[in-house]
């Protein structure tokens, strides 16, 4: 809609759509309240709202599998046969250049509200590394520290946030000196949101001036990049492959020479690194191929029959889940900006706060309407050519989502005190165990000491040894 478009055009426009409510409490509002509110009218999209509303918020979806699909195939974590040996040794040449030659970027999404795991703040603030307590930003932060001098490259960093966490994250991070990074090689971004709905299809209103609105997924960073000029800042430095993740994530290898380099061998525009689900009903996304294409469909989208389906020799038959690693390349980045696509919205039926229509604020017990999101993993589909790398959870995966049980703070704290021992003991030092063979003892490996078990290797003779019941930081 034009800017300046008058009060009664918007009336009559709002009232084609069946949104006549959002200026209901105009008489009340003053006229910069006025002005605020018609801004926000503005800006929506209003053949596309219908849309929405007629498909996902009113409608019922689509079911998500309308093909005939199979399982996708990976690159196993260890090369097995002669062939692979060889590719693999290339592929980890390859990205050793390309990072070396500031070819890679980090992308941290991280704009999510975390209600889950309850804390108040960013994410990324949660403490979480097991002697320092260090939070998952400063352990990210140190990783791409010592990435940038292993490679002796600068590694910039990008994050996106949203309306929700972004001026608390730009405040930690000048609080906290921005982890000793540069920060002109940090560029925090802001990705946009989207109107929520009642479950009539009416657009909430979260005061009477302010539509309800939430932030529009991880995948709206594809636009958001490009928004916010940051996409613009990784041309300028000549950025070629991004190396996302979840800001759930401490033990995520960053920069990986294989994995950007079996990403670049074979001409992918977006890959993926997958683990070997931990059970038919993991809630992780399942890799797929449909049409020929990879795809991820939801652990809620995987008919059971599916996701109970096993081979001959017990594995599953989807048995790839995302942990949501990927490399995405800036040129796929740009192409899917420019040629106008955009991701498909997925609906969650949540208790959004909003005002009733006199005015009073409601505070809803059950879910009364409908938030939209886009995902990344729904770009996939969309690159030429796309790969997978398997990996070992153990080393590479203990999100951290929910206050306790699977996935909490406490498990994240365990496997990262594992995946120490580990690295320890393949170097030769002696770990002690409890009878139940985990460590008895509390194991933290700065990313400035090793940032995986060679490097761990490498300085065997620096590593004190370490009793029943220690605390033992390397650094
Ligand atoms: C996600 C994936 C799942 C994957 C799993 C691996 C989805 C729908 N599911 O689940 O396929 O197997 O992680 O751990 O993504 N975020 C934003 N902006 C938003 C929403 C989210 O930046 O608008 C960020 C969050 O900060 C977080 C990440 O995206 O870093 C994941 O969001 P979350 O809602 O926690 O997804 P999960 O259900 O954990």
């Amino acid at each position: 809609m034009p800017a300046g478009t008058d009060v009664e055009s918007i009336k009559r426009l709002l009232a084609e759509h069946q949104q006549e409510h959002l200026i209901g409490f105009w008489p009340q509002l003053d006229p910069n309240h006025r002005e605020g509110l018609l801004a926000q009218i503005r800006e929506l999209d209003f053949p596309a709202i219908d849309e929405w509303v007629e498909s996902l918020v009113k409608g019922r979806p689509q079911p998500p599998v309308q093909h005939d699909f199979e399982p996708a195939r990976s690159y196993s974590p260890q090369a097995r046969s002669t062939q692979d040996q060889h590719k693999y040794a290339q592929a980890i040449e390859l990205g050793t250049q390309l990072i070396s030659h500031g070819k890679a970027a980090a992308l941290t999404v991280a704009g999510g509200q975390g209600t889950r795991l309850g804390f108040d703040g960013p994410k990324g603030n949660f403490p979480i590394s097991p002697i320092h307590r260090k939070t998952l930003f400063r352990i990210f932060a140190e990783t791409i520290a010592a990435v940038s001098q292993r490679y002796g490259a600068t590694c910039p960093w990008y994050i996106m946030t949203s309306p929700l966490n972004h001026e608390q994250t730009l405040a930690i991070f000048k609080a906290d000196n921005y982890y000793g990074l540069d920060p002109r090689n940090v560029f925090i971004f802001q990705q946009g949101t989207l109107p929520n709905f009642g479950l009539d299809g009416r657009i909430l209103l979260a005061e009477k001036d302010q539509i309800a609105r939430s932030p529009d997924g991880h995948g709206g960073c594809i636009r958001a990049l490009a928004r916010s000029g940051a996409l613009a800042d990784m041309n300028k430095r000549g950025i070629q492959y991004l190396t996302y993740w979840q800001v759930d994530n401490p033990l995520v290898r960053l920069f990986d020479p294989l994995f950007i380099g079996l990403h670049a061998l074979d001409g992918a525009q977006m890959s993926s690194k997958a683990v070997i689900k931990n059970g038919p009903k993991e809630k992780v996304g399942n890799f797929c191929l449909v049409d020929g294409k990879v795809t991820v469909i939801e652990y809620s989208d995987l008919p059971d029959e599916l996701a109970e389906r096993h081979r001959p020799d017990g594995s599953l038959v989807f048995q790839l889940g995302s942990i949501a690693i990927h490399i995405i390349n800036t040129d796929f980045v740009e192409h899917l900006n420019t040629a106008g696509h955009s991701l498909p919205l997925h609906r969650a039926v949540k208790k959004i706060p909003h005002i009733d229509s006199q005015g009073r604020p409601i505070e809803p017990e059950e879910p009364n309407g409908v938030k939209l999101e886009s995902f990344i993993f729904d770009a996939i589909p969309l690159a030429q050519r796309s790969i997978i790398l398997e990996i070992v959870r153990s080393e590479q995966f203990a999100p951290v989502k929910n206050a306790t049980g699977e996935d909490s703070a406490e498990a994240t704290h365990r496997m990262m005190i594992e995946r120490a021992a580990a690295w320890l003991e393949s170097a030769g030092v002696k770990v002690p165990r409890k009878p139940d063979r985990s460590p008895d003892c509390v194991l933290e490996i700065a990313p400035s000491f090793a940032l995986d078990a060679e490097e761990v290797a490498a300085k065997r003779d620096q590593i004190p040894p370490i009793n029943p019941g220690d605390d033992a930081y390397l650094a």
